[in-house]
């Protein structure tokens, strides 16, 4: 049997799970996790939340809500070891140890960085472009190397925003190696497919900070007018409409079967009224979340549950990062004299 491939990614824990979520994110990591010859690890990147989020009520909600919704979407926690960040000290220390050899000119040219400077020089702040900005925006993707380094990870399944982070964990890696020893495994960002990034309300990108997300978790009444809202022209109904401009569409096809979608295209161009294609779009996503809105109203219910996934998930986490740790520490000099 090959060794298995180390698949790992962080989810972050901040607002409520989207739809957007579902198709970019929480559907191809649990197909990823089902891959025989791969170790998943998904982890809750609380640790990474608390750049933003200064409210303790709000990130143990959205910890909460995040770790139902992939539970409920079925993720396995015996096949994939769920933890949560901050459960896991190692990747702190670990961050330290990186810190030291990270290069600050390389943070410099972090995009998420440069862009809080940009707005800052922007709003007239020439005096001050560090402006609202903490150690913790600064330091982000030195976090996120340890969250990835600490296990060894060969792949990273990642948005296009994130492949920046993945190069300086690279590039922090070698770093490591030159200095210390073979000790660290370069990772690859898997690049997901960003034909899976979906539309929101209006159009754009669905995502929290546009404001134009439908939940995961919202009771049918509440989705129904959520869909009649997304924005549509003025063709009249029974005029031909093109389903790669239309956001019902794209939304539909997001998640229906190929066959499902090439038979709702074909009534789109033969004409049907945008009212009729809401209905077509709720009825379908309201069939295909139903199952899942119901565990997950079982989970939330029930935090324990959740929490004791969590619990044995960084258990077998920290099975893996103390000993390697403890071999870091001794490349680096942290050992018992003598
Ligand atoms: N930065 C990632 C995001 O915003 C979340 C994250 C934190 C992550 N640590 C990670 C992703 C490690 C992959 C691997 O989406």
């Amino acid at each position: 049997m090959s060794t298995p491939r180390i698949l790992l990614t962080g989810i972050k824990t901040t607002g409520t799970p989207h739809l957007g979520n579902l198709a970019g994110a929480i559907r191809p990591a649990i197909d990823g996790s089902l891959d025989p010859d791969v170790r998943a690890f998904y982890f809750l990147a609380d640790y990474h939340a608390l750049i933003n989020v200064w409210d303790p009520a709000a990130l143990e909600r959205s910890t909460l809500e995040i770790a139902a919704a992939w539970l409920a979407f079925g993720l396995d926690p015996e096949r994939v070891v769920l933890y949560r960040q901050s459960d896991i000290p190692e990747i702190f220390e670990l961050t330290w140890m990186l810190s030291c050899l990270t290069a600050k000119g390389l943070m410099n040219r972090a995009h998420a960085y440069k862009a809080a400077v940009d707005a800052n020089l922007e709003a007239g702040l020439n005096n001050d472009p560090d402006r609202g900005i903490t150690m913790g925006l600064y330091n982000y993707p030195v976090l996120m190397a340890a969250d990835i380094l600490m296990f060894k990870a060969n792949e990273v399944p990642v948005g296009r925003d994130q492949l920046q982070h993945l190069e300086m964990t690279r590039d922090i890696a070698a770093r490591f190696n030159h200095h210390f020893g073979e000790h660290m495994v370069l990772p690859e960002a898997l690049q997901r497919d960003e034909s899976a990034v979906i539309a929101g309300l209006d159009g754009r990108k669905m995502s929290k900070s546009y404001d134009n997300i439908i939940p995961l978790f919202c009771e049918s009444k509440k989705l129904r007018k959520l869909i009649m809202r997304i924005k549509t022209d003025s063709t009249p109904p029974e005029e031909p409409k093109d389903p790669d401009t239309s956001t019902l569409f794209s939304l539909y096809s997001a998640f229906a079967k190929k066959e499902e979608s090439a038979a709702l295209a074909e009534r789109y161009r033969r004409g049907i009224g945008w009212g009729e294609a809401k209905q077509v779009l709720f009825e379908y996503l309201d069939d295909l979340l139903r199952e899942p809105r119901e565990r997950y109203a079982e989970l939330t219910a029930h935090p324990g549950k959740i929490e004791a996934i969590l619990h044995d998930g960084a258990e077998r986490a920290r099975a893996e990062a103390r000993p390697y740790l403890d071999e870091l520490r001794t490349a680096v000099g942290f050992k018992p004299l003598g």
